[in-house]
């Protein structure tokens, strides 16, 4: 057995030198996300590719409900993101545009309209002081992921050490006024399709199936609007059978496992002052919030007053919450 392990590590070493001399000849390769995580699904991660060409290709893409047409190098464009429904107040300039060149806007991710998506977060109708607590979270390093080598935590922690606290309060001030519409329809199912991640996002492949364990698979209805950037192109949340009844126990009933959620988020946990609100937005999202709480490297702000209530839950806990939390009405 000794033996086979000492083979296995030399094996290894072997492995670590030629991709070492690989890298050396085409750039980084892509490294896969950390195995050990016990829910990968929860931090959707995209091996870091090369810097693509720019796509000048002049055909336009419509999204419905929109009388636009764009070209695929204006729907990636992280300094000027695709507007596609004017369905928000003016974007002030580091919501619609950023700052080059450290600074891509945040409504690229987070979307004009603030309704994010599982990789990143919705933004909109959280408290200002709340959005502007958390990005000083990223950057002081009191907000990371549980998850080392796992995207979404690491990409806005980069973001926010480039980013000042003067256009972090425009942003915050922004978002906070807009109300978070709901567009992710929680589904109950023992099978799943399986999924590949792209630019962050779970995508379902077309005839094929899996059982959903202990996940939340949680995918774009349209997998090319949503990379369109269409901000109105909703979610599905696929959750295990009975999840939002238990979720439900967890969140409402006095227990020995948790604390119950209103006391703090309010009442159809719509949010409480300061305390932002869990209803209706993305379940992926609010597991890695638990998870990343729960493991001590989100630590900033006030979330030391959740530590309790993560503490004792298992990683099927967290799941049954946020199918409940992600069925409530925002
Ligand atoms: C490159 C994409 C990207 C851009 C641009 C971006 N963010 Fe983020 N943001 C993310 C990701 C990814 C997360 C989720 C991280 C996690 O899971 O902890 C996030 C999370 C957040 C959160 C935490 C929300 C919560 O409920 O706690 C806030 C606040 C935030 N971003 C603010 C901003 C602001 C303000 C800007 C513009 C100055 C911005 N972001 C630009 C990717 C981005
Ligand atoms: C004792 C008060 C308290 C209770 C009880 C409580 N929370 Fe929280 N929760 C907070 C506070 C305060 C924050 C904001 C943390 C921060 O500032 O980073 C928070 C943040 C969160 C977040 C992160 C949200 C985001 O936008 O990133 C999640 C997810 C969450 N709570 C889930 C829950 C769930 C689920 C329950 C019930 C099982 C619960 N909380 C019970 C106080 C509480």
């Amino acid at each position: 057995m000794k033996l086979r392990l000492l083979f296995l590590s030399a094996g290894l070493a072997a492995c670590t030198a030629w991709l070492t001399a690989q890298q050396g000849k085409q750039g980084p390769a892509p490294v896969a996300p950390t195995p050990a995580t016990p829910m990968p699904w929860a931090y959707p991660t995209s091996a870091p590719a090369p810097p693509a060409a720019p796509n000048n290709d002049p055909t336009l893409h419509r999204v419905p409900n929109s009388t636009k047409g764009l070209t695929a190098k204006q729907t990636t464009d992280g300094f000027n993101p695709p507007d596609w429904h004017d369905d928000h107040p003016p974007m002030p300039d580091i919501v619609g545009h950023g700052r080059a060149p450290d600074i891509r806007a945040c409504g690229f991710c987070h979307l004009p309209n603030g309704q994010g998506k599982p990789e990143n977060s919705s933004l909109a109708g959280l408290p200002a002081e709340y959005i502007e607590a958390q990005v000083t979270a990223y950057r002081t390093g009191n907000r990371k992921s549980a998850e080392p080598n796992m995207g979404p935590p690491e990409n806005m922690r980069k973001l926010s050490l480039v980013s000042n606290e003067a256009e972090v309060r425009i942003a915050a001030a922004y978002f906070s006024k807009l109300t978070y519409k709901p567009w992710i329809k929680v589904v109950e199912t023992k099978t799943v399709p399986k999924t590949y991640v792209f630019t962050g996002m779970l995508v379902p492949i077309k005839d094929t199936s899996e059982p959903i364990g202990q996940r939340i698979i949680e995918v774009p209805d349209d997998f090319e609007r949503t990379e369109l950037r269409d901000s109105q192109s909703p979610f599905t949340a696929y959750v295990p059978i009975g999840a939002v009844k238990k979720g439900e126990a967890l969140a409402t009933k006095a227990s020995a496992k948790t604390i119950q959620c209103a006391i703090c988020h309010g009442e159809g946990l719509k949010g409480l002052g300061n305390v932002p609100f869990l209803a209706g937005r993305s379940p992926s999202y609010i597991v890695r919030q638990m998870h990343d709480i729960k493991s001590g490297v989100r630590r900033g702000g006030y979330s030391p007053l959740m530590k309790a209530v993560v503490e004792k839950l298992t990683v099927e806990d967290m799941v049954n919450i946020a199918a409940y939390t992600a069925s409530l009405k925002p």
